[in-house]
């Protein structure tokens, strides 16, 4: 059994780790212990006892609380802070009981309430034993007949090993620059990662991995986790004044309040949290597994291979160009045609039309259904690009319901990309859109689409909020997922793409409802293998959506263009009428190869050999759960002469097993094969696809 329970003491274990936490003397839940699993559960160390230093630290400083509220005379980061009616503000949480259950997803419970106020904070936690990933939730009830008001409500704490020095693997970037991959020492006091722009956002990712600094892809201690949702968040490493190292994540508290009315229940978002000895690439794994085996809507569906038409017509889209586009794309090979932007209501650029999600009368006389029906026609599946939470200020929508927009009636409403946000936290928003992209999808053979948001909040108000006005950053992601997830619903047959402006919405939560995402608008190749690099750290390839297209002032080779793109789930998007004849017959090749490694780049393990972090070069490894084959990238970019690439060691192999290395002599083991180094000759922006079979 997964979780041991013991006289106010609770072990969780998976696989090959272990959390432990328990009341200690002071009545206060404390953490105990995050790591390897140990052999018996009697091993795990109790709560220490409370202890002071001097007249300036009380205990509540030195503590490893699991969830403290603010409160008496902790400066630590909270988890939980609260103003009662009456406007005290000091919540003090204590234990209450503990709830077990058992079975295929086991899970504790642990009940608290606030020592005065009828206020009851539930912990919740499950353990997903085999992938090693803890997940935490919380609810916290209002059991009172007066309203209190939530300014701070955590998902959770992690606590690492005590003492130790630990550095802070972390994501950040801009928009076409997003993925960034930051290492850096936790020192003394605060480092903080959040979005405060309503969606998860592009500058930084709700993804941590700490290590002891020795860390690397293959071995070391790293623990890492994850916020599953999709608006404002915020992670804080904190390294006390008494060496504690911990990271609390959740919704972030900057202009959030919440008012939680008698009787209501407040839950947060999941947080996701794991510990590995192997490495970032383990840490990697974990969070693969979890997410391909029990996140994505379609499962492990294969992807199909897509063209897109926004790079080759950006605005200027016309049926006669969409259609010659669709037959050069389907003698590629592409299984998937999606029309991008510009194809609806007074859609010529991007000033108008944004609200109005019926089909341009004067590009689509008859409608999109024609093209559809040709589409089909030619053996491919249609897709359908949309921004709904979006309205340009020209629009019919606008031009009837100014008052659905966020803003504040005093000020300006700042357009971006002259767009405005529609407040998806209404209920008549949320109902206007279901309605009229169910209407859209059901008069369509529509089984796919790209769901875009291209701006992000300013001026963040409510004007007439039901409750707080603040409440605004929860209830408009509650809205979306309320909208997209009715839709998806409704028509099981979509498989769904988030974007937004790139990777701006990337996260667990949204993982519920899209199977994949778009990961950057920039999709130059050699930009992309680090953009990639970074992605892959939280993310498995099939949800990675990577498209050859001709961005760059001198594009990469076609070639290595398609083996970047096709590390993920490939897809085209460029002007194929400017392709010459021979490059549209090397790109069907490709795209044919693609679909014979397909199951194994989208459902194997991935290994980074040679991670793309300012190197030069990069190795990128594909196993098939069976290990019976994989499938071997490598890339060059540009090395200054004289040159020496750095050997290659092959990673996942049966090491029992004998295997084949396309380019290589000779059948070796597996075992062979990871440990000889594989030496690949390749010029600056050169590229190689190697197949690596197992012999029976
Ligand atoms: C931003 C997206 O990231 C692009 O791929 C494209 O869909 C444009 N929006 C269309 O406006």
């Amino acid at each position: 059994m997964p979780i041991h329970a013991r006289d106010h003491y609770w072990v969780l274990e998976s696989k090959n780790t272990a959390y432990a936490f328990g009341v200690a003397n002071d009545g206060a839940l404390a953490h105990t212990y995050w790591g390897p699993r140990l052999k018996s559960p009697g091993d795990y160390p109790e709560p220490l006892p409370p202890t002071a230093w001097a007249s300036f630290n009380a205990p509540g400083q030195l503590a490893t609380a699991e969830y403290p509220g603010y409160a008496g005379s902790n400066y630590v980061e909270p988890c939980l802070k609260t103003t009662f009616a009456d406007g005290v503000r000091d919540v003090v949480l204590q234990f209450v009981r503990a709830d077990v259950i058992d079975g295929d997803s086991p899970a504790l419970s642990i009940t608290l309430r606030d020592a005065y106020y009828p206020l009851q904070v539930v912990l919740h936690y499950r353990v997903h034993e085999q992938y090693d990933l803890m997940e935490r939730w919380v609810e916290v009830k209002n059991l009172g007949d007066t309203p209190v008001t939530l300014e701070r409500v955590w998902s959770a704490l992690w606590h690492l090993p005590l003492g130790g020095k630990y550095r802070l693997s972390h994501l950040a970037g801009r928009h076409i620059d997003e993925w960034q991959l930051h290492r850096e020492p936790l020192n003394v006091g605060l480092k903080v990662r959040e979005s405060r722009r309503l969606t998860t956002s592009h500058n930084a990712k709700p993804w941590f991995a700490v290590d002891r600094g020795v860390a690397d892809e293959v071995q070391g201690e790293v623990w890492f986790g994850v916020l599953a949702w999709s608006g404002n968040w915020k992670m804080v490493a904190e390294v006390t004044d008494f060496s504690s190292t911990r990271i609390g994540i959740g919704l972030n508290d900057w202009d959030f309040a919440w008012r939680l009315t008698p009787g209501e229940t407040f839950t947060t978002p999941s947080a996701l949290a794991g510990y590995t000895a192997a490495g970032f690439g383990g840490a990697s794994h974990i969070l693969h597994d979890y997410i391909r085996d029990t996140l994505l809507p379609h499962g492990k569906h294969l992807h199909p291979v897509l063209y897109n038409s926004w790079e080759a017509v950006f605005f200027d889209v016309s049926e006669a160009a969409q259609l010659q586009a669709a037959e050069l794309a389907a003698q590629m090979g592409v299984e998937l045609f999606v029309m991008d932007d510009g194809w609806f209501h007074q859609r010529n650029y991007e000033d108008a039309g944004l609200g109005d999600w019926w089909p341009d009368a004067v590009k689509f006389p008859q409608g999109i259904q024609p093209l559809i029906a040709r589409v089909n026609a030619l053996g491919m599946d249609f897709g359908l690009w949309i921004e709904p939470e979006m309205v340009n200020p020209d629009s019919d929508l606008y031009r009837q319901h100014p008052d659905w927009v966020i803003h504040f009636p005093t000020r300006t409403r700042t357009e971006m990309r002259n767009q405005l946000i529609l407040n998806l936290g209404r209920s008549d928003v949320q109902a206007y859109l279901i309605e009229v992209l169910d209407k859209l999808l059901s008069e369509h053979n529509i089984v796919f689409v790209k769901w875009d948001m291209n701006r992000n909040v300013s001026e963040p108000g409510w004007p007439d909020a039901p409750g707080d006005a603040r409440e605004i950053w929860v209830r408009y992601v509650q809205g979306l997922y309320h909208v997209w997830g009715t839709l998806a619903q409704r028509h099981p047959q979509v498989l769904w793409q988030s974007c937004s402006g790139g990777g701006g919405r990337a996260d667990l939560g949204i993982l519920h409802l899209a199977d994949q995402i778009w990961v950057s608008d920039n999709t130059e190749a050699v930009a992309r293998l680090a953009i990639q690099n970074g992605f892959a750290q939280v993310f498995p390839a099939i949800t990675m959506e990577a498209q050859v297209t001709q961005m760059g002032q001198t594009p990469a080779p076609l070639e290595f263009r398609f083996h970047v793109s096709m590390m993920g789930s490939l897809g085209i998007s460029a002007d194929l009428t400017r392709w010459t004849a021979a490059e549209r017959e090397l790109g069907a090749q490709l795209v044919a190869q693609y679909k014979e490694i397909r199951p194994i780049v989208q459902l194997g393990d991935q290994y980074r050999l040679l991670p793309a972090e300012g190197q030069p070069f990069s190795a990128v490894q594909y196993v098939s759960p069976d290990r019976n084959e994989s499938v071997l990238f490598a890339f060059r970019t540009h090395i200054p002469e004289p040159v020496f690439l750095p050997p290659i060691y092959l990673r996942g192999l049966d090491p029992d097993g004998c295997y084949t290395v396309e380019g290589f002599e000779g059948t070796r083991s597996g075992q062979a094969w990871m440990n000889i180094g594989l030496y690949l000759r390749l010029k600056d922006l050169e590229s190689k696809l190697l197949r690596i079979r197992r012999v029976k």
